[in-house]
C-alpha cells in the first residue's frame, strides 16, 4: 500500500507544528512531529544527568535506551524506556538549549530517522521537522519549506511565553554536518511571516488538492479469496444454525489497530468474532492446530498466528503487536482458555501486556450462547440453539494506565477488560 506523506520543514517558529496539524486534520492523515522525538531524546540525556556535549556518553545512552514510536490520537508519540515525555518538559528552557547539540549527533540522528520512516507504513501522513524533505522521506512529491523571519519567529516564541534562542538553534540546525536545515531543492517555499497559521494551513491545503491529495476514506482491508470464501460460509452457517445477530457493530469500527477482547466459551468463538465483523481480522491459536496438512495451508491464509504456549512471550507475540501496530485488528481472549462451566472466567495477564505493550484502543465483545452449541467437553457442536455477538465501546486507555509497569499494571489493564465484556448484556430483542 502506497501511501501519501507530506513533509513540512523549516526553522524554529515558523509555524510547522500548527500548520503540519491543521493540514493533517483537513485530510485526516497522521501527524508525525519529528521534534518532539529529538526533544524527547534531549529530555531523557539531561533526565540522565549527562552532559550534551559529552557525545560518548550520550551514544552510550542511546544504545541503551528503548524507543517505542507508536500513535495516539492519530499522533505521533514517543516513548523512552517506558515513559512518556509530558509536552511542558519537552520544551523546557533547558531542552530548548540542549536539543541542536542532541540532534547533530550522526547516530542519533539513524535511530531516529528509522522510527520515523516506520511511520510511513501506518498510514497517510504528514510529517514535519528540519530534514524531512531532504532525507526522511526525500522520495515524496509533497514537500514544503515554511519560512520567517528571525524577528517575526522571535516575537512568535515570546508571545508563547517560551524561552528559546531560536537564532543560535537556527545557526546550529543549518550548519551542522548531518542533514542540515536546508530547503529541499524541489520543496514549495512559503513565508509565514505576514500571514497568519490558518492562512498558511490552507495555503498548503489548496496546494495538495491542486496536486490531487484527497482525505481518504475510512478503507475497509480487502479480504483474499480463501478469507472470503471461509467467512462467507461460516457466517451461512452462524445464521442457519443459530440465528446468529450481531449488536452494536457500529461500536467495532475504530480507525487503525485495535484488539476485540471476547470471552471464550467454544471453538466457535474466533469465527464468531470474525464474521460478525465486515472486515478481516486476525488470530492467534495454538501452533499445534497448524500441524494437519490443511490447516498448514488454510490457517496462515485465515490471518492465524500461531503461538506456542510454552514460549508465548516469544515471537508470535511479538508478530501480533506488531500487527496491531500497523493498524490491523486482532481478537484476543482474556480468559486464556475456554470456559469448563459456562460462566466468566477471571482475566489472565496477557491481554493487559499487549495493550501496555502497544497502546491501542480494546473493543469488548461478548459472545452469548456458543458455550450451549459446543461446549468443551462435546467432541462435535449441537446444532441448535440461538448466538448473540455483542460489541462494546472501544476502551481508550490514559497514558497513565499504559504506563504502569510491570505485572500489577499489565493485570488491571486485563481485568478492565473482563469487566467490560461482563457489562455487556444481551439487548432486549422482544420488542
Ligand atoms: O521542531 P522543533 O523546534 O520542536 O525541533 C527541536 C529541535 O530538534 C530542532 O532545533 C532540531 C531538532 N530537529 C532535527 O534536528 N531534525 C528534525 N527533523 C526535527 C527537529
Amino acid at each position: 500500500m502506497q501511501y501519501v506523506a507530506i513533509a513540512i520543514d523549516g526553522p524554529a517558529a515558523s509555524g510547522k507544528s500548527s500548520v503540519a496539524r491543521r493540514v493533517a486534520e483537513h485530510f485526516g492523515f497522521l501527524f508525525v512531529n519529528s521534534g518532539a522525538m529529538y526533544r524527547s531524546f534531549t529530555w531523557w540525556v539531561l533526565e540522565n544527568q549527562i552532559d550534551p556535549a559529552n557525545s560518548a556518553a550520550v551514544l552510550e545512552l542511546l544504545g541503551r535506551s528503548h524507543f517505542e514510536c507508536a500513535l495516539k490520537d492519530r499522533s505521533s508519540v514517543i516513548r523512552i524506556d517506558g515513559r512518556d515525555v509530558a509536552d511542558a518538559l519537552m520544551h523546557s528552557e533547558e531542552v530548548n538549549g540542549a536539543v541542536s547539540s542532541i540532534s547533530a549527533i550522526p547516530e542519533v540522528r539513524r535511530a531516529l530517522v528509522a522510527e520515523q520512516q516506520r511511520f510511513r507504513s501506518m498510514g497517510d501522513l504528514v510529517m514535519e521537522g528540519r530534514d524531512i524533505g531532504t532525507v526522511v522521506i526525500p522520495d515524496t512529491p509533497y514537500k514544503f519549506y515554511l519560512d520567517a523571519s528571525a524577528e517575526v519567529r522571535e516575537r512568535r516564541r515570546k508571545a508563547q511565553g517560551i524561552d528559546d534562542d531560536i537564532r543560535l538553534r537556527d545557526l546550529k540546525d543549518s550548519s551542522r554536518d548531518v542533514a542540515p536545515l536546508r530547503t529541499a531543492e524541489d520543496a514549495m517555499r512559503i513565508d509565514t511571516s505576514y500571514l497568519t497559521l490558518p492562512q498558511v494551513a490552507d495555503r498548503v491545503i489548496q496546494i495538495l488538492h491542486v496536486e490531487g491529495v484527497r482525505r481518504r476514506e475510512p478503507e475497509r482491508p480487502t479480504m483474499s479469496w480463501v478469507y472470503w470464501l471461509t467467512y462467507t460460509l461460516s457466517k451461512a452457517f452462524f445464521r442457519a444454525a443459530y440465528g446468529m445477530e450481531v449488536h452494536h457493530a457500529e461500536r467495532a469500527k475504530v480507525v487503525g489497530g485495535a484488539y476485540f477482547a471476547s470471552n471464550h466459551a467454544s471453538f466457535l468463538d474466533p469465527p464468531l468474532v470474525g464474521t460478525a465483523l465486515e472486515e478481516p481480522i486476525y488470530y492467534l491459536a495454538r501452533n499445534t492446530l497448524f500441524k494437519p496438512p490443511l490447516f498448514t495451508w488454510l490457517l496462515p491464509r485465515l490471518n492465524t498466528v500461531p503461538v506456542d504456549r510454552d514460549n508465548a512471550e516469544l515471537s508470535s507475540l511479538r508478530i501480533s503487536m506488531q500487527l496491531v501496530k500497523e493498524g490491523k485488528k486482532m481478537v484476543v481472549f482474556p480468559e486464556g482458555t475456554r470456559t469448563p462451566d459456562g460462566s466468566l472466567q477471571p482475566a489472565q495477564r496477557g491481554v493487559g501486556m499487549l495493550v501496555a505493550k502497544t497502546g491501542v484502543p480494546v473493543i469488548p465483545v461478548r459472545i452469548f450462547g456458543s458455550y450451549e452449541a459446543y461446549p468443551r467437553n462435546r467432541k462435535l457442536p449441537r446444532m441448535d440453539g440461538k448466538i448473540h455477538v455483542v460489541f462494546g465501546h472501544p476502551i481508550y486507555f490514559s497514558t497513565e494506565e499504559l504506563a504502569t509497569k510491570g505485572k500489577t499494571g499489565q493485570q488491571a489493564i486485563s481485568t478492565r477488560v473482563m469487566d467490560a465484556i461482563a457489562s455487556l448484556s444481551l439487548p432486549d430483542t422482544s420488542s
